[in-house]
């Protein structure tokens, strides 16, 4: 059956055979779940569930493109730790980890090339929902995507490596489910836990901006457009 084939796969192949069916997910519940809105919005967090749906396939169509160019890759952070998510980027330049330690490069070190351009689907969709966070004329420079196959996780960070940190976070999800860790200032700040779905889209800044957050290690499963993955793009202002 082609959706068991497509959910054999690993990686950014399983991209390719996607079908052009909606998720089973309800825009109408998720708008109406007012404790989980309300949970994040006290501390500074704008969730806007299936905001990225309606261009869905553009979305996925330039992750595939950048994957082709610029190839999803594992990371060792500096202690030499091995990252459970595999990542790529695009725009001016990358956010990438080595035994060197955390920056921004203008060149692919996988490639030795520029990282592929920022997409204009990319772009507009992160100044839009900037925009209805409170965040007027928000344009991101540079997107780290993410990809967690079931297991992955990210630990509790802050993104801190952007030169202007007046400028927020825009954050999309897509593919399985996820639990999206925000926490505070310190990182022994209790982090909040927002379930996160196909098409969500979530955004910090400003007092927030340095936030702890992270996701908890996603579980297995079949999402019926992007199969056994979950893919998550950060676009930001990097330089
Ligand atoms: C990140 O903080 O870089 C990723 C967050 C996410 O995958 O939702
Ligand atoms: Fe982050």
């Amino acid at each position: 059956m082609a959706r068991g084939r497509l959910c054999a796969q690993a990686g950014p192949r399983a991209l390719r055979h996607r079908s052009s069916r909606r998720t089973a997910l309800s825009l109408t519940d998720d708008l109406f779940d007012g404790s989980a809105a309300e949970g994040a919005a006290r501390l500074g967090l704008t969730h806007l569930p299936g905001f990225a749906l309606p261009c869905e396939q553009t979305l996925l169509a330039d992750i595939e493109a950048i994957a082709t160019a610029a190839p999803f890759r594992h990371m060792l952070t500096p202690g030499g730790q091995r990252m459970s998510v595999a990542m790529t980027n695009c725009g001016a330049v990358g956010w990438v980890t080595d035994r060197k330690g955390y920056r921004y490069d203008p060149l692919d070190p996988a490639t030795g090339r520029a990282w592929p351009a920022l997409p204009a689907s990319f772009a507009a969709l992160a100044a839009r929902a900037a925009s209805l966070a409170g965040f007027a004329r928000f344009g991101p420079d540079v997107c780290l995507i993410n990809r967690y196959e079931p297991g992955a996780r990210m630990s509790l960070h802050q993104d801190r490596d952007e030169r202007d940190l007046s400028a927020p976070i825009v954050s999309l999800s897509l593919g399985l489910d996820a639990t999206f860790l925000f926490g505070g200032l310190k990182r022994s700040d209790k982090p909040f836990r927002l379930p996160l779905r196909h098409g969500d889209v979530v955004v910090w800044g400003g007092a927030t901006r340095l936030a702890y957050h992270g996701v908890a290690p996603v579980v297995d499963g079949c999402h019926p457009v992007v199969g056994r993955m979950r893919l998550n793009l950060t676009m930001r202002r990097a330089r």
